[in-house]
């Protein structure tokens, strides 16, 4: 039952970040840890396939060609939402279809349309909050930001995303399912995420991904609930299998309010 683990090795000269394989190691760096956990002897039914990213060969890290912004985002250079936003882009390809399970203001659902959306119309983003105040925010900064063409392809959905799997058409190929937990910005703050429903979401995500695709989270811990929230997602990371998924999880040590990242990438 060995768990074995990834490290990031950090080169003092910022030059230099790579994922190496070790035995129950965890790498740590002044304030910043970072785990790549591969949990021991869970079963998995999914083909052991190698991970196809945009940035490099299909056997390439998930990570890898991030060096700097993640660098950038241990020196407080970078947001979270930044990072996420850079790796989606590492993940994604135009055309292909993507979830924002928390709409909130839209930025996320701006930025991942930009990802996907081509000429030819192809690419989709299903947008979901269960506030209509999120919605509306989303849509008007669609109506500013992207053309009528593109925002034809967004499909923006008043409901919890634990019914994700409900509404998307059957056997729909999804390549990113995307977290940003919590409160809408601006807006009540008594209206958040819970586990339990976003525990729930995330076993739909699981079924819902294909090999390739990636479950991306930014988690808050400063708001009543966010701590355990981070839990729920931690428990559910640490439980998938390890040859289909590569899970990982970033945060700040000496910064207990910093939203923490987490990346679930199916391979
Ligand atoms: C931090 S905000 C999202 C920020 C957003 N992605 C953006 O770019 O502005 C979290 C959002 O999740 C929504 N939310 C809360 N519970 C939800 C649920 N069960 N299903 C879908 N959305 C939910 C909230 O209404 C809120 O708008």
């Amino acid at each position: 039952m060995s768990a074995l683990r990834f490290s990031l090795r950090f080169n003092p000269m910022l030059s230099n970040i790579t994922l190496i394989q070790t035995k129950s190691l965890l790498f740590s760096f002044s304030s910043f840890s970072f785990s790549v956990r591969k949990p021991s002897k869970t079963l998995c039914s999914s083909s052991n396939s190698l991970l196809h990213t945009n940035g490099g060969t299909s056997n390439s890290s998930p990570l890898s060609g991030l060096e700097d912004e993640l660098v950038g985002y241990i020196f407080g250079k970078k947001k979270a939402t930044e990072v996420a936003h850079l790796v989606w882009r590492h993940v994604l390809h135009k055309g292909d279809i993507v979830i924002d399970a928390t709409c909130g203001n839209g930025y996320d659902t701006v930025a991942m349309l930009k990802m996907v959306a081509d000429e030819s119309g192809h690419g989709r983003v299903y947008g979901m909050d269960i506030q209509t105040e999120a919605l509306e925010n989303t849509s008007s900064l669609l109506d500013e930001t992207v053309t009528q063409k593109e925002k034809e392809l967004v499909k923006l959905l008043p409901i919890c995303h634990s019914r994700m799997d409900e509404v998307l058409p059957e056997n729909t190929a999804v390549r990113l399912v995307a977290f940003n937990l919590g409160y809408l910005p601006g807006g009540d703050k008594g209206i958040i995420t819970t586990s339990k429903t976003t525990l729930l979401a995330l076993e739909a995500s699981k079924k819902m991904l294909i090999l390739g695709g990636l479950i991306s989270l930014v988690v808050y811990v400063g708001h009543p609930g966010g701590r355990e929230e981070l839990e729920t997602v931690e428990a559910f990371a640490s439980g998938l299998c390890v040859d289909g998924w590569i899970c990982c999880k970033f945060q700040m040590l000496n910064r207990p309010l910093a939203p923490v990242l987490v990346f679930l990438f199916k391979r």
